[in-house]
């Protein structure tokens, strides 16, 4: 591999610099727009926030103005041309909580607040969070507008189930911040990734040593979640292979569960033979498997020896085939190991590998940052401290320079 000296990536924020136009009208569920304001902020997007009468009687404007850092509109008259203006500047318009009201005007056209005027005017993405009790929800009225924005090309983001604000359970809360905030990223993802077939193995392997017991390791699966999240935004057809998790499926990606490494191996040569382009392998596979599996649970004895063997490696199975897709494989190493990690990737014939050092704060596991070196033959480039999400961006952006 040339010896080239590290580039910096820093401050690769997928929503840096993004304006980000935020509805939010009068639900209960107002109080948690302030959160979505304040994380979009913490992106560095530009937020305007809009709010209707009734979403005041909920939240105050100060609290949006400070979390936005913006003055906050709500007059259609204060500044007659804002409803043109404010639009005109976005990149993204966001309605959270989405009111049946806000919901019927959107379908129906009406303008007679700053809100609905700004939807009319506003050329680009638009997500909807409906909040409602689930027998607003349920109501036949509501769900055909909520089709006619969805045929007008309106995305929408929740509602999810559970305790409402009324007392009653069921469908109606509004999504949670952080899952709008990954809508949001998605409406504003080029889908340079379109065309890909990328299998993403995520999370720990385990191999058991009887019924209850097995050994494996510290893996949360959240690099993988979040490359399947960013394939899938950017356009590209995912198959997410994973390890056992706490992570909520992603939507739009095909999934497929296993547990041990010799599934593992099964599925990604399967979904590998069915045509895949990428294969990026984060997933923490179990290095050793105990040479004999009791069928019994094992009784304790006077303590234990256990005989291991080496798992097969999934990698080199792939990388060896005859139609091997672009390989991306992951080193978590304790320490700056950096050549240790370019020479896995040598000796597993893969075309890149990221290296992290999971003894450094916020790189290691179960946590959203990560602090990356990515090893390519052309190449070493360092991401800074940054989210698991901006850490998949730069690998697939890093991926889109190498295959151009
Ligand atoms: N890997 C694999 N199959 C295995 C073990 C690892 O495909 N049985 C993949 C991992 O998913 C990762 C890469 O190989 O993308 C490097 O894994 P790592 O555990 O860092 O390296 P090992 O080869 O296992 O070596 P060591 O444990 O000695 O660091």
């Amino acid at each position: 591999m040339p010896k080239r000296r590290a580039k910096n990536l820093k401050n690769l924020k997928r929503l840096k610099n993004r304006c980000i136009l935020l509805g939010v009208s009068g639900g209960v569920a107002a109080y948690k727009s302030v959160e979505l304001a304040r994380r979009l902020t913490d992106e560095e997007a530009s937020v305007f926030v809009v709010m209707t009468e009734a979403a005041k009687q909920f939240a105050t404007p100060l609290s949006f103005e400070t979390a936005s850092h913006n003055r906050v509109y709500s007059s259609l008259f204060d500044e007659p041309m804002a409803h043109i203006s404010l639009p005109a500047k976005a990149d993204c318009m966001v309605v959270a909580p989405a009111t049946a009201n806000t919901i019927a005007k959107f379908a129906h056209g009406l303008a007679d607040d700053l809100l609905s005027t700004c939807f009319l005017s506003f050329r680009g993405n638009v997500i909807v969070a409906p909040s409602m009790n689930w027998k607003m929800y349920d109501n036949p009225v509501v769900r055909r507008n909520l089709d006619a924005l969805a045929s007008a090309g309106v995305a929408q983001v929740g509602p999810g189930s559970g305790a409402l604000a009324c007392g009653e359970e069921g469908v109606g809360r509004m999504a949670e911040p952080a899952e709008i905030v990954e809508a949001v990223r998605a409406a504003l993802s080029e889908k340079n990734l379109s065309g890909e077939r990328v299998v993403i193995t995520a999370g720990p392997t385990r191999e058991y040593l009887d019924p209850v017991r097995f050994i494996s390791n510290r893996s949360s699966g959240k690099m993988g979640y979040a490359l399947a999240r960013t394939a899938r935004d950017r356009g590209a057809e995912v198959t997410l292979i994973s390890g056992p998790s706490f992570l909520g499926k992603p939507a739009g990606v095909a999934y497929i569960g296993v547990e041990t490494t010799s599934e593992m191996l099964g599925a990604v040569t399967e979904a590998v033979a069915k045509g895949a382009t990428v294969l990026v392998m984060a997933a923490a596979v179990a290095d050793f498997s105990p040479v004999r599996e009791s069928r019994l649970k094992i009784e304790k004895g006077r303590g234990l020896t256990l005989k291991l063997s080496p798992t097969k490696d999934i990698v080199t199975s792939v990388s060896s085939s005859r139609k091997r897709p672009f390989i991306i494989g992951f080193a978590a190493e304790t320490g700056s190991r950096a050549d240790r990690a370019a020479k896995k990737m040598k000796e597993k014939k893969m075309d890149m590998i990221v290296f992290n050092d999971v003894t450094e704060p916020g790189a290691g596991f179960d946590v959203d940052t990560n602090k990356v070196e990515i090893i390519d033959r052309r190449g070493r480039i360092h991401t800074g401290l940054m989210s698991k999400d901006d850490v998949a961006d730069a690998i697939f952006d890093r991926f889109l320079e190498i295959k151009a």
